[in-house]
């Protein structure tokens, strides 16, 4: 009961203040990515997982945030616990709360193969196939006109399984094989005429044989294989979980964007955070090079007009899912991972001045007259 009424009072409060301008003294408090961003033709925002209740500090953070994106609450786990039955309160939940604090919402995701319910394991092809069809003709009428956007297809590519073509394996491609990203895409618009559609996928920043130099030309087949259907392909999301561990070529992966838009769809970067595992203890030296990681990436890649949308998974390090798989892998260690914007008691670090950075530096390449931000690919609602 105290939870319900302590939600209420949250999104009153959000609601007011978004009413009232009150959010200036949160943007004043914590800094404000989203108006550095809009003067660069980028939409800002950050995935929200865990409810605003009780942290209000934390709903003040995303005063900034031009966008939200749901971490969770869309995917097929979090609204189809059990086959057939359906709990839309998670995702009711957090459109509600993106309406009230009038910031567009991105919803992640329609299909990934994944991270899927339990049920969805040893279905027939039939079943499977079935099961595809009517998810998205059960969700996606749904939230139409509450949504701006839809991650539709969510890591279609893990080459490890040895498909042709790179293609992950799972229930999808067991249901539809390489042609399932078309069939969701030609779907979900016959179904939200105006919901941005976005293909979201990982790795490719990373330069390494079988994960990024391999996804990469597979995404652009993709795409070109999506947009030569006739299908509507709005944008493509690279995620860039970028991990210190990993080698890059941030020249390369600027390169690749630059060819992605080639294909008119905007760009996305769409899941922004630094694993910092394998770095040393001290937070400073940490802080510092993740700042200096995304900087670096972030020069890259918003080089290229069509990149207009930056999300990060997340805003602050409390909430970050890096810290869950850290304290699974490190039990008992007092170190927590440091991958986002703001520390765990929501003060600023060296990756919110690298994002300001590369934001202000991109600024200049934005014509003062030009369209609406991310236009050609949909960054902006
Ligand atoms: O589904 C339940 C929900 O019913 C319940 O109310 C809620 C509250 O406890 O928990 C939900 O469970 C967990 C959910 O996170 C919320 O914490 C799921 O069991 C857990 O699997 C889920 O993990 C998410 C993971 O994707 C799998 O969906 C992480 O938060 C999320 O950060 C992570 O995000 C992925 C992107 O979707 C794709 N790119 C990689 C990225 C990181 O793995």
């Amino acid at each position: 009961m105290r939870r319900e009424a302590n939600r209420r009072r949250v999104l009153s409060l959000m609601a007011g203040a978004a009413a009232a301008g009150a959010l200036e003294p949160a943007r004043a408090a914590f800094g404000d990515l989203g108006a550095m961003a809009q003067k660069a033709g980028v939409l800002f925002g950050a995935a929200l997982g865990s409810p605003y209740d009780g942290d209000r500090d934390y709903a003040g953070l995303f005063s900034q945030a031009r966008l939200i994106v749901s971490e969770w609450q869309f995917k097929l786990a979090s609204l189809a616990p059990d086959d057939g039955v359906y709990d839309f309160s998670n995702a009711d939940r957090l459109a509600t709360l993106a309406m009230a604090m009038r910031k567009p919402l991105k919803a992640h995701c329609l299909f990934w193969q994944a991270a899927n319910p339990a049920w969805l394991k040893g279905l027939s092809t039939a079943r499977l196939r079935y099961v595809f069809d009517a998810h998205i003709d059960r969700v996606v009428p749904r939230y139409a006109g509450k949504v701006f956007a839809w991650d539709v297809v969510n890591e279609p590519f893990w080459p490890a399984s040895g498909l042709p073509g790179g293609f992950g394996d799972g229930p999808w491609y067991q249901a539809f094989g390489p042609d399932w990203p078309l069939r969701a895409f030609q779907r979900a618009a016959a179904l939200d005429k105006t919901a941005k559609l976005a293909l979201n996928e990982a790795e490719c920043d990373i330069n390494q044989d079988g994960l990024g130099n391999t996804i990469r030309p597979a995404l652009l087949r993709l795409v070109d294989t999506i947009r030569q259907a006739g299908a509507r392909l709005d944008a493509v999301g690279l995620e860039s979980h970028l991990d210190m561990s990993q080698p890059y070529d941030d020249a390369m992966f600027g390169d690749f964007v630059a060819r992605l838009a080639e294909r008119g769809a905007g760009v996305w970067i769409s899941e922004l955070d630094v694993r910092d595992f394998g770095l040393p203890d001290d937070t400073g030296e940490r802080d510092r090079l993740t700042g200096a990681r995304v900087e670096s990436f972030l020069n890259h890649a918003l080089a290229t007009r069509a990149v207009n949308q930056v999300a990060t998974w997340g805003l602050s390090d409390k909430y970050s899912w890096l810290d869950e798989i850290w304290r699974r892998e490190h039990a008992g260690s007092t170190r927590r991972p440091r991958p986002l914007p703001y520390d765990r008691d929501f003060k600023r670090k060296p990756m919110w001045s690298a994002m300001a950075s590369a934001f202000v530096k991109r600024a200049p390449l934005v014509k003062a007259n030009s369209a609406k931000p991310g236009s050609a690919g949909g960054g902006h609602p």
